[in-house]
């Protein structure tokens, strides 16, 4: 990098000088990071102090870019508690959005009996790539870049302007001088694909979380408090759109693009002026076909009505204007042949057969594994080994296994026989009845389950130990230095042992073991939820803690509720949620002598903290109407119900007018489609978590 930066600082341009600026504010304070931080500084004093004289000189040169507040002074100042709210002059709007020809067909068609032209007229659009990331609203007072914003609910959104200052893409200082006065850019930030690998590869050797997709990624690096955090990571921006603006000369869409990079700002080369709704397709047609190409992830294409005029006077309706619509794109499907079929063994002893596939690119993803779900699904899809099989990755969605080629199936295609004893520790794996799953009956005997029990004992909701992921824990258990949950808090007895081991160093066990210190005083629901047991959500723990207060007394319960006639079992089924079923597993998993003993020896190493039980009516959530639909990849539709319900929701199954929030997973259908048409708010399964993340986090 630094050699890179030869030319004298005589010589920049303004704009070289501004994007230089802002890539050496994130520069240095990423070593700054690294230098106070834990980890090891990554470059010399001497480099370090050529990159900060580097800066002085560009800002005693260009001192109208240095502004009072400089980057590297505002990079890193992370505000106290959480963001700032700001309130959007123009809401920010959502589209609605068109699935095939038809669809575009009739929004033209709206468009032109709204605005009495007539059948055949011109109507000249701007395509654009639908973007896969988070839009953003700046704010520019006499050219300036004052103020970032996410669009939150589209009314309030959250102050993330020293997040945004490191991001080079984003001008601080507008070129030329024909802006208003008062100027807010919106438009996407992203990341792009082969950053959000590499970000997932870090994460990954770090014991950390990988995140799904480039979008999620984005979104976690953008709402770091810690801004620093987000100029290690690679975010860029591609403006779009307008929000308040004190004048206005361009006359349409496509003159706003062409002023907005005009004032420095990057807009997204693929878009294009078309007239009528055939050429707008074949634009559609050309991006789709270049999609996977592409360096980012888009999921369709807007069209907007070119005119500024009329797209005044078509207005919006709902949440969403008149004057554009998003043509998704449908999943991505792939053909590709399976190679094999394996059996992976959760944390509950839950068989999930995974296809093991000619790896394949799909939509800019090499993908090499699918889910099969269960032995029914293998069954009534005819999915044989060596078969042609149609894979789809559908946003967030684990690819799956769409349908097998027929014409292609060679008569060496074999069938595949489900197994009967657990792979890896040969206990016999029943199937209930009325269930399409079997689970390894070993609990703690398979090697299997106790990784995956510990894996989920250190997750993100339950211990959340940084430092400590799945790949730490493997090598933990190999190595015999953890067994048990109660073992994580031994290890500080293993120093030695840990660090010898390779790649792990002083520095980095000395981290983990106070990551683990950390953590030995825990919220009561956070112990009972990291424990594992099956139908136990977030929500069912934290009604547990709530209902029982203590360690002690859940055990005593849940002991005596064996006996179905006895108080203790009628006070365990009837909290709240918790039905005969979830009780069941409740008692089944105490009755076993290893998980009882399991659970004391833990109970011995760490502080368990009673929870205060919220306020009634307190939350954010109180008294809203929320409706599920699709599927949810986090937790399943009861517990999202339970959760909702315990901050105060009211969780009914159609919508409404009266629906606050439509959470839609995957795959969601006509309820989205209701819900966008009432202008109900829609919250992605991502944003209804980070939702409920700020309420339990500020409660
Ligand atoms: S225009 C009033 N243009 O899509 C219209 N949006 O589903 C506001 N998006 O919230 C948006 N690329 O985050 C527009 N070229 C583009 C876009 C785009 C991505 C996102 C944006 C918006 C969402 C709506």
């Amino acid at each position: 990098m630094i050699g890179l930066r030869l030319k004298p600082v005589a010589q920049l341009s303004r704009r070289e000088a501004a994007r230089e600026l802002t890539a050496l504010g994130e520069e240095i304070s990423t070593h700054d990071q690294h230098y106070h931080g834990a980890d090891a500084p990554l470059i010399s004093d001497a480099e370090y102090d050529g990159l900060r004289r580097r800066l002085d000189d560009i800002k005693d040169k260009f001192p109208e870019l240095a502004g009072n507040e400089t980057l590297s002074e505002r990079v890193g100042a992370a505000p106290a508690g959480g963001f700032s709210k700001v309130t959007h002059s123009r809401p920010m709007l959502s589209l609605s959005n068109a699935f095939d020809g038809n669809d575009v067909q009739e929004f033209a068609d709206r468009v032109r009996r709204f605005l009495l032209l007539a059948e055949d007229s011109a109507l000249a659009l701007v395509a654009e790539p639908k973007i896969d990331g988070l839009s953003a609203a700046l704010r520019y007072q006499d050219g300036r870049f004052v103020q970032g914003a996410t669009r939150g609910d589209g009314a309030i959104g959250e102050d993330i302007t020293a997040n945004l200052l490191t991001i080079a893409e984003i001008p601080q200082q507008l070129e030329g001088d024909d802006w208003p006065e008062i100027l807010e850019v919106r438009g996407e930030i992203y990341m792009r694909k082969d950053e959000f690998a590499a970000l997932n590869k870090r994460r990954e050797d770090a014991g950390e979380k990988v995140f799904a997709n480039p979008r999620n990624a984005a979104a976690g690096s953008l709402r770091q408090l810690d801004a620093t955090v987000t100029a290690a990571r690679s975010l860029h921006f591609f403006a779009y759109s307008s929000g308040e603006m004190s004048t206005n000369t361009a006359t349409s869409q496509w003159q706003f693009l062409a002023q907005l990079q005009a004032w420095g700002f990057r807009t997204n080369e693929h878009s294009a002026r078309v007239e009528g709704v055939a050429a707008a397709l074949t634009l559609y047609q050309q991006v789709a076909a270049g999609r996977s190409e592409l360096p980012y992830d888009i999921d369709g294409v807007v069209y907007k009505v070119d005119r500024f005029d009329f797209q005044e006077r078509l207005g919006m309706v709902s949440r969403a204007p008149r004057w554009a619509i998003a043509h998704k794109f449908p999943a991505e499907q792939v053909q590709t042949v399976l190679e094999a079929i394996d059996i992976q063994v959760g944390r509950t002893g839950a068989l999930t057969p995974v296809a093991r596939l000619q790896p394949v690119n799909v939509g800019g993803v090499m993908v090499s594994n699918a889910t099969l779900h269960n032995e029914d699904e293998i069954r009534r899809k005819d999915i044989r080994i060596g078969d042609h099989v149609v894979i789809q990755r559908a946003g967030d969605v684990i690819p799956q296994v769409v349908r097998v080629v027929r014409e292609k199936r060679s008569a060496s295609a074999t069938e595949y026989v489900f197994p009967s004893y657990c792979p890896v520790c040969d206990s016999p794996v029943p199937r209930d009845d009325g269930e399409a799953v079997r689970r390894c009956s070993g609990g703690l005997v398979c090697a299997a389950q106790v990784a995956e029990r510990l894996k989920h004992f250190v997750s993100r909701n339950a211990f959340d130990i940084d430092g400590l992921g799945a790949k730490q824990v493997h090598a933990l258990l190999q190595d015999r230095l953890i067994e048990t949950p109660a073992d994580i808090f031994r290890l500080h007895r293993h120093k030695a042992a840990l660090t010898v081991r390779e790649g792990w160093g002083e520095k980095s066990v000395e981290n983990l073991l106070t990551a683990i210190e950390n953590r030995r005083q825990i919220a009561f629901d956070r112990v009972i939820f990291a424990l594992g047991i099956r139908q136990i959500g977030q929500a069912t723990a934290r009604l547990l803690a709530l209902s029982y207060g203590t360690l002690d007394s859940l055990i005593a319960a849940v002991d005596a509720a064996a006996d179905d006639s006895s108080q203790a079992y009628l006070e365990l089924v009837n909290i709240d949620q918790i039905g005969a079923a979830v009780a069941a597993d409740l008692i089944r998993f105490f009755q076993l002598p290893q998980n009882h003993q399991m659970v004391l020896d833990l109970a011995q190493e760490i502080d368990i903290q009673e929870l205060a039980a919220p306020p009634p009516g307190q939350t954010p959530l109180a008294g809203k109407v929320v409706v599920f639909t699709g599927t949810l990849q986090t937790m399943g539709r009861a517990e999202a119900k339970a959760r909702a319900e315990t901050l105060g929701a009211k969780v009914t199954g159609s919508v409404s007018a009266k629906t606050d929030y439509l959470i839609a997973g995957a795959d969601a259908g006509s309820k989205a489609r209701k819900a966008a048409d009432l202008g109900v708010q829609i919250l992605s399964e991502d944003e209804w978590q980070a939702m409920l993340q700020q309420i339990t986090s500020a409660n």
